[in-house]
């Protein structure tokens, strides 16, 4: 027998295809890793290949080296008749042992600083906002463009999706495997369904950055709307104090009343929170009251404990990062500052129809978006047109650029599936409790009252501002009328 480097049981098919597999793989990560590390993030899959997809197959190649001299030692034992002596003998005097000992060293060490390197690039790699966000690029891109363009932008998918800890990090991944499963066989649901029920309480995720006991103050907030009419004021403007904070002694703001001071409890009769037909408040000193709405299943029975859910940040704040703004607030501030000319005739009304149009997918809403609102304007408004082309062109660019960055039908997302609980206007909001149906036993009702919440200090067009520091009485936009006294703003405003 000629003299071998290694014992003779690690010359085998499966031994050697094993070692083939495991130095090609090596290969492959070490050109990668050099491409990752010398261009950046040149490439969101590059890190998906180097720290997700390639290990498995690198170990795979190692346990077939050893499979192989395995089998082929017991088999070469066998022929010998060897197997009734078959004791473990490793006597470093002789070479091949000293070198199957060095080499399995080697391997062994070599293996557990790539494992401790790959684990924790792994570990931040799938913490990273490119693995969340751009890695299942179709799924994602809805959450993935409004995230980038809100006030947490900077702030990493996983800080408000997963949080601090191991038990979460664990979890996350399970449930990241059963998605990756759906997104590959594309049975995953479109639009991807709200309320998401395995989120981490805000108390684990948004108190880590915002502190709910430091309060803030009113908050000024100024919004300027346009009509849809060509006759009478065409510019309203609104300006009110929003009282996040407390007011006074009573110190009955809103972060404090309904997070700080009371533990706020409800139930809901819809998947999508909606609809509230039972509230409980629990005061600091353990007072408890509870509201009902005149068809509440609950006026008498107690909901099941499953179906009570604690108020947190996240049931007023439900778009904190991903903000599907409706068609009437997007065109209202691109009229507002100049992207689109306010001056072309029925503007208003014919952009926000296209953008709430139903499309299939982007390209053909681009496409029917164009093409309608040449059709109107060179056929409806054809005196006008003929004239302004290029400023209905522009106007036209917007609307399609606005399209692109707030609506995704390939997902079917877009405001009206995910609706915004700050405020009242569009979608109920705060009025799911706040609409003044909902009453306790004693005769208290959650406040419909419009100065609970904000004051308005100046309304009105432009040329007939009317301004009060103490607060003024609402005056609907546009059209003399006091139906919202008694109806709720967004049984008529649906944001279309
Ligand atoms: C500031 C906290 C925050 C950050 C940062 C954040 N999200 Fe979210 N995300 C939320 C909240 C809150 C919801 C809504 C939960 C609900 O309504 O139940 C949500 C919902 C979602 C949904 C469900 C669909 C939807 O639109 O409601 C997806 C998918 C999602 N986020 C993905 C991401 C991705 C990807 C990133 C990073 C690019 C990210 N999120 C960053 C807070 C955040
Ligand atoms: C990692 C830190 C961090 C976490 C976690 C976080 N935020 Fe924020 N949040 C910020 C920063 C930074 C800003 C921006 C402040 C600024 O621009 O002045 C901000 C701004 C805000 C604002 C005001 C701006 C706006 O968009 O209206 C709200 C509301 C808000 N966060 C709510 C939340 C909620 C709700 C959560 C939990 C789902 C959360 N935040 C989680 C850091 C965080
Ligand atoms: C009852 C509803 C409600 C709850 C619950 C709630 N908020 Fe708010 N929050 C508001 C409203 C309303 C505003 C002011 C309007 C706005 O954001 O445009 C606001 C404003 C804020 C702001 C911005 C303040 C500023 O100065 O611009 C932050 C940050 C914030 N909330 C964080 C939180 C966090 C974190 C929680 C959970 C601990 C929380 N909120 C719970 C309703 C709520
Ligand atoms: C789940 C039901 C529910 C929702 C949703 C809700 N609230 Fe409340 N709110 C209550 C209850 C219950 C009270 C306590 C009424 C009382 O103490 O008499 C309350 C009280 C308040 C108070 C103090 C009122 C006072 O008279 O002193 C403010 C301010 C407030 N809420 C603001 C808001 C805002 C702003 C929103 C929307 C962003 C909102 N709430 C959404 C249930 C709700
Ligand atoms: C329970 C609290 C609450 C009550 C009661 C309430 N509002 Fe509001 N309102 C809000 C909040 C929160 C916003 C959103 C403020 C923001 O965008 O920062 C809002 C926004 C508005 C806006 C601006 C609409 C928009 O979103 O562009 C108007 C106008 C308004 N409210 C009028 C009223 C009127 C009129 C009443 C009385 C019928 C009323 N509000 C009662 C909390 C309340
Ligand atoms: C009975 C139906 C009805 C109710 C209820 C109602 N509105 Fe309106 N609202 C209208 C109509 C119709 C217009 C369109 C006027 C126009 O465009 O010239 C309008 C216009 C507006 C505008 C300007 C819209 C834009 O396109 O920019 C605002 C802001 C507004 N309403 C706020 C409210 C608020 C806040 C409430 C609740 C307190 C409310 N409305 C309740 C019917 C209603």
């Amino acid at each position: 027998m000629e003299k071998k480097f290694l014992p003779e049981y690690f010359y085998n098919g499966t031994t050697y295809f094993g070692a083939a597999l495991a130095v090609l793989v090596l290969l492959i990560e070490g050109i990668l890793f050099g491409m990752d590390f010398f261009l950046g993030n040149a490439n969101v899959y590059l890190s998906l290949f180097i720290y997700v997809i390639l290990p498995p197959f690198l170990i795979a190649g190692l346990l077939l080296i050893g499979v192989g001299a395995l089998r082929r030692r017991r088999r070469i034992r066998l022929k010998l008749d060897l197997h009734k002596e078959d004791r473990l003998v490793i006597d470093f005097s002789i070479p091949r042992h000293r070198n199957t000992a060095f080499a399995t060293f080697v391997v062994v060490v070599l293996l557990l600083v790539l494992t401790a390197v790959g684990a924790y690039k792994a570990f931040h790699y799938t913490e990273s906002v490119n693995f969340c966000g751009l890695v299942c690029h179709k799924v994602m891109k809805p959450e993935y463009t409004t995230y980038s363009g809100s006030s947490h932008a900077k702030v990493k998918c996983v800080e408000c999706h997963i949080g601090g800890g191991a038990g979460w990090y664990v979890r996350s991944k399970v449930s990241g495997l059963r998605q990756v499963i759906k997104t590959v066989q594309g049975t995953y649901p479109r639009p991807v369904p709200v309320p998401v029920h395995n989120l981490r309480p805000a108390k684990e995720t948004c108190e880590e950055c915002h502190w709910p006991g430091k309060l803030f103050g009113d908050v000024e907030e100024e919004k300027v709307y346009f009509s849809g009419e060509d006759t009478g004021p065409s510019r309203w403007t609104v300006r009110m104090l929003v009282h996040v904070s407390g007011r006074g002694p009573q110190n009955n703001g809103i972060h404090a009343h309904m997070y700080v001071d009371n533990k706020v409890s409800y139930v809901a009769d819809d998947d999508k929170r909606q609809k509230i037909s039972w509230v409980r408040t629990v005061d600091k000193k353990g007072v408890e009251t509870i509201y009902t709405t005149k068809d509440s299943a609950y006026n008498s029975a107690v909901p099941p404990k499953e179906k009570v859910r604690r108020m947190d940040c996240m049931d007023c704040h439900s778009r904190p990062a991903h903000k599907f703004e409706a068609p009437v607030r997007l065109v209202n501030r691109a009229m507002l500052d100049g992207r689109i000319d306010a001056g072309i005739p029925q503007i208003k009304t014919k952009a926000v129809d296209a953008l709430a149009g139903k499309y299939v997918s982007e390209g053909q809403a681009v496409e029917a978006i164009r093409a309608g609102l040449i059709k109107y304007y060179s056929e409806k408004q054809a005196a006008y047109y003929a004239g302004h082309q290029r400023e209905v062109q522009a106007a036209i660019d917007q609307v399609v650029l606005i399209y692109r960055h707030d609506f995704f039908p390939e997902m079917k997302a877009r405001w009206d599936e995910y609706p915004d609980n700050i405020g009242h206007w569009i979608s109920p909001g705060c009025f799911r409790c706040h609409d003044g149906e909902h009453r306790s036993g004693d005769g208290k009702v959650i406040s419909r009252n419009c100065d609970t919440c904000h004051t308005i200090i100046a309304q009105g067009a432009p040329d007939a501002m009317q301004k009060n520091i103490d607060g003024l009485p609402f005056q609907h936009p546009f059209i003399d009328d006091d139906s919202w006294k008694t109806t709720n703003c967004s049984d008529c405003h649906s944001g279309s």
